[in-house]
């Protein structure tokens, strides 16, 4: 199976996109064996039966709204595989997706490839924008749903799941302290083609060919300035050999690092480290897709599977903080002489050797050092892919926010908080450095860990 790690990068049009996403979703269960599809190990996953069923029921929605005559296909269908749109009409409760043994793998299999039937000859009949936008954002969402297959087939199997991972590259670099980035009015967010003409800041050229750049979710936009003030950044994100330094000098004993609600998570959950992170004769292993391996072996690893509230008492342990997200911004998009740019590395595509995706095939992070090529001016590593990374900021609109698809993002805008940058289960085309991901601070079966930063 070579073409689960073809990037989509050099894609040009829809139906291409369409096929090559729709492809990789059925690839990313393909190791599993059918009783493996529709059991849920906790209320926060879901079934991979659900997730197969779940993408293609978004697309069914596109279908009923836009194509003439186009049928239902099943009532139950609608229901079970609806997530959360109560514009859509009844739905399971989350909890209780792995209940149920109907819909059957066989006959959801057989509803995507009635909707991909369907949409195929949809595609080619279509050239209205608006609706090829929303095609689009079922694709964006479906790569969504990709990296989350990721996520709950770690929980679902971890090191039981049979994928073939490729080897992790070497550190080139020795990777330390902060950097030192001035501050300044910045625009923050989504730079929509054509905004280069305004003449703001007289803008670097920033339309280059690659559909990173050609789609932004609403949450992502508009462009607008703010203030950030000089400030540090490490230049790499937490490892694992700095994280079981707190474990070690009693940070999971001590409420004085952390939030009031952190402490109270951490004594009903009874955390003692990151999730997945095991102890066995007084020695801490991390078990994931590649096995159960000691911590002392990925000392130089990003730390992931960490929650807000735990990155937070990681920060002020050590005297720092975390980013806010106009600061991690400002050092993935702006280079040394302050002009803004679509990468850390610059205004092209992400490639394998800029940052570690999930076409990279390693299922895991890389050591930190590992991707010379994505490092931006002020030589921060690893800001692109690997794991998520927390910010201080409050998932909230930015000033002029416009919906552009009820219920996808705007429902959301309460109590959680940003995370940017993606990681190692992020298809490559789908990430952007504007990208704002968001999840509750206690939430931590993602890819999620940090890096700090401090006042100047
Ligand atoms: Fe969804």
């Amino acid at each position: 199976m070579s073409s689960i790690l073809t990037a989509p990068s050099s894609t040009v049009t829809l139906i291409d996109l369409y096929k090559n996403v729709r492809q990789r979703t059925m690839e990313i269960v393909a190791p599993l064996e059918i009783e493996d599809y529709v059991i849920q190990t906790a209320e926060f996953m879901s079934p991979p039966r659900w997730h197969i069923g779940h993408t293609s029921w978004f697309f069914e929605t596109v279908l009923q709204a836009h194509k003439p005559g186009y049928q239902v296909y099943s009532e139950d269908f609608l229901f079970y595989f609806n997530s959360y749109y109560e514009g859509f009409g009844a739905r399971i409760d989350r909890p209780k997706r792995g209940t149920k043994s109907r819909p059957t793998v066989k006959a959801t299999v057989a509803y995507r490839h009635h909707v991909d039937e369907q949409m195929l000859s949809f595609l080619e009949s279509i050239g209205d924008p608006t609706i090829e936008s929303l095609i689009r954002l079922g694709l964006e969402h479906e790569m969504q749903h990709q990296e989350l297959l990721v996520y709950d087939i770690k929980h679902l199997l971890c090191d039981q799941f049979e994928v073939t991972l490729k080897p992790k590259p070497q550190p080139v670099a020795r990777v330390e302290g902060m950097a030192e980035i001035e501050g300044g009015l910045i625009w923050l967010g989504h730079r929509q083609p054509g905004d280069t003409e305004t003449g703001r800041l007289g803008a670097t050229e920033l339309l280059v060919p690659n559909t990173n750049r050609q789609f932004a979710f609403d949450n992502e936009k508009p462009e607008h300035q703010i203030l950030v003030h000089d400030f540090a950044l490490d230049r790499a994100p937490v490892s694992n050999g700095d994280y079981l330094a707190f474990i070690q000098d009693g940070g999971y004993k001590n409420f004085r690092w952390w939030f009031s609600e952190g402490w109270e998570t951490l004594n009903r959950e009874h955390w003692l480290a990151p999730l997945y992170w095991e102890i066995h004769d007084g020695q801490w292993l991390i078990r994931d897709f590649g096995g159960l391996r000691p911590v002392a072996e990925r000392l130089n690893e990003p730390v992931c599977q960490v929650s807000f509230f735990e990155a937070s008492a990681y920060a002020k342990w050590i005297g720092k903080r975390l980013p806010t997200e106009g600061e991690w911004e400002k050092a993935a998009c702006y280079n040394s002489k302050a002009e803004k740019q679509l990468f850390p590395w610059g205004n092209t595509a992400p490639t394998v050797d800029h940052a570690n995706f999930f076409e990279n095939g390693l299922w895991s992070v890389a050591p930190i050092g590992a991707y010379p090529a994505g490092v931006n001016e002020y030589g921060c590593h690893q800001l692109i892919g690997d794991v998520w990374e927390w910010t201080t900021s409050d998932y909230v609109p930015y000033p002029g926010f416009k919906s552009e698809f009820d219920e996808y993002n705007d429902k959301w805008f309460v109590n959680q908080k940003v995370l940017r940058g993606g990681s190692f289960a992020t298809p490559q085309v789908h990430i952007r450095s504007t990208y704002r991901n968001f999840f509750h601070a206690h939430e931590r079966w993602m890819t999620s860990g940090f890096r700090c930063a401090q006042d100047l």
